[in-house]
């Protein structure tokens, strides 16, 4: 039998006839607040923030607005399956843990990576390690237990270092491997820059290229003696602005599953069809890169009719499961979180992780229960463009 997330709830309110109480905030907006207390305040900003006036990262959260699930009664939903099978990969539920370079500095103990591993293993929701990590990802791989993981890779511009990262991430038994394509440079960020913080350049997360023997072989001297040469070659290896003529060679590297990330537009989607990547991820980077665009969700059909099966992976806005169920309704074939979660960790470590996690799923799960939906294949005929919506 598929697990039933929305049990969680009664495991909350059996816990309150004892007198306990949620460990954990019950909304997004309580995530946020006690994150914001949590952490220290440049780390904060630089999590919570997005690109320019961060209109677009405000678009993400409210075009899940215009949407509206119609329920459907008599149909005695009592058991809902919400498993997805992706790159022959049969998981629990459709949600996971998009990647957050600064999990490490979100975490009170400093290894955040660590501590979101282990929500994986413990919840079933796959994790997209980033490049960014203060653990090296062999370190963080080792903590997924049977929950499958996969690596996103940041491409650097020496061919030599991109190979050797990818090599490292099938050994260490990731299961698919996510190219971001948005942010071979940084967007401008005025929350950060107000603050000169960024913190990769300050020595945070590079954990993975300090660790690299292609890397180590490029540097003067060791980064344990010179953390300061390590960063200055980081930063001058990190961005590559890759072209479509490159993807024969990224193709090369792996025979991982291969996605890209940051893909919106539908002569994008066919286009890497064309190259053979196994699936495009539909995002906006959580409105962080570019701001003046479009809301990811909106983006969305479009990327879908043009992957004509390929499976699209979709993030930026979730916020609650219903945003979970509204975007799989829209086609995606399974659904990322990138600021929640990173907000769990903060508040409450691996157990604050798996609290975020196991509160979307419920939800989800919770509103299927209600509205009569017993599998996902429902959701689609079950969405409806709320009334006054734009566009
Ligand atoms: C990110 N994101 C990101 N993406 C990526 O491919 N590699 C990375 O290292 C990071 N780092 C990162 C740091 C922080 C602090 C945030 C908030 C986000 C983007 C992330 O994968 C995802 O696209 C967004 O977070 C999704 O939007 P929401 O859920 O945060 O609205």
């Amino acid at each position: 039998m598929a697990p039933q997330f929305g049990d969680y709830q009664y495991e909350i309110y059996l816990d309150g006839l004892q007198g306990v109480l949620p460990d954990h905030p019950m909304t997004f907006a309580g995530l946020a607040a006690g994150a914001e207390a949590a952490l220290p305040p440049s780390v904060w900003s630089y999590v919570a923030g997005g690109a320019g006036d961060e209109h677009t990262q405000r678009a993400n959260v409210s075009a899940f607005e215009r949407w509206g699930l119609v329920p459907r009664m008599l149909v005695g939903a009592r058991q809902r399956d919400l498993t997805v099978d992706l790159f022959g990969l049969s998981l629990p539920s459709p949600l996971f843990m998009a990647p957050v370079g600064v999990l490490g500095l979100c975490a009170q103990d400093g290894h955040g990576d660590l501590a979101t591993a282990r929500a994986a293993a413990r919840t079933g929701v796959p994790m997209i390690a980033s490049t960014l990590s203060a653990d090296p990802m062999e370190e963080v791989a080792a903590e997924f237990g049977d929950t499958p993981g996969f690596f996103q890779l940041y491409t650097p511009t020496d061919r030599e270092l991109a190979s050797s990262l990818v090599e490292r991430a099938e050994a260490a038994g990731f299961r698919a491997v996510v190219v971001t394509l948005d942010t071979w440079t940084t967007g401008w960020r005025p929350r950060d820059l107000a603050t000169a913080n960024f913190p990769q350049l300050r020595g945070h997360c590079l954990a993975n290229y300090t660790s690299d023997p292609v890397f180590r072989s490029r540097l003067a001297k060791s980064p344990e003696d010179d953390p300061q040469g390590a960063v200055a070659h980081f930063s001058g290896v990190f961005g590559n602005p890759l072209g479509w003529a490159d993807l024969p060679w990224l193709r090369s590297l792996t025979t991982l599953p291969l996605l890209l990330k940051g893909i919106c537009h539908p002569e994008d989607v066919r286009r890497a069809r064309d190259a053979g990547i196994d699936g495009v991820y539909c995002s906006n980077h959580g409105g962080r890169q570019a701001n003046g665009g479009l809301a990811a969700l909106d983006l969305l059909p479009d990327v879908v009719a043009a992957a004509d099966g390929l499976p699209v992976l979709f993030d930026s806005g979730v916020r609650s499961g219903a945003d979970v169920l509204k975007a799989l309704a829209l086609g995606a074939t399974a659904v990322g979180v990138g600021r929640p979660y990173a907000y769990g960790l903060a508040l409450g470590g691996s157990a604050g992780v798996v609290h975020v996690l196991r509160s979307l799923l419920a939800e989800a799960d919770l509103i299927m229960a209600v509205n009569g939906y017993p599998a996902l294949a429902d959701l689609s005929s079950a969405l409806r463009r709320a009334p006054g919506g734009i566009g």
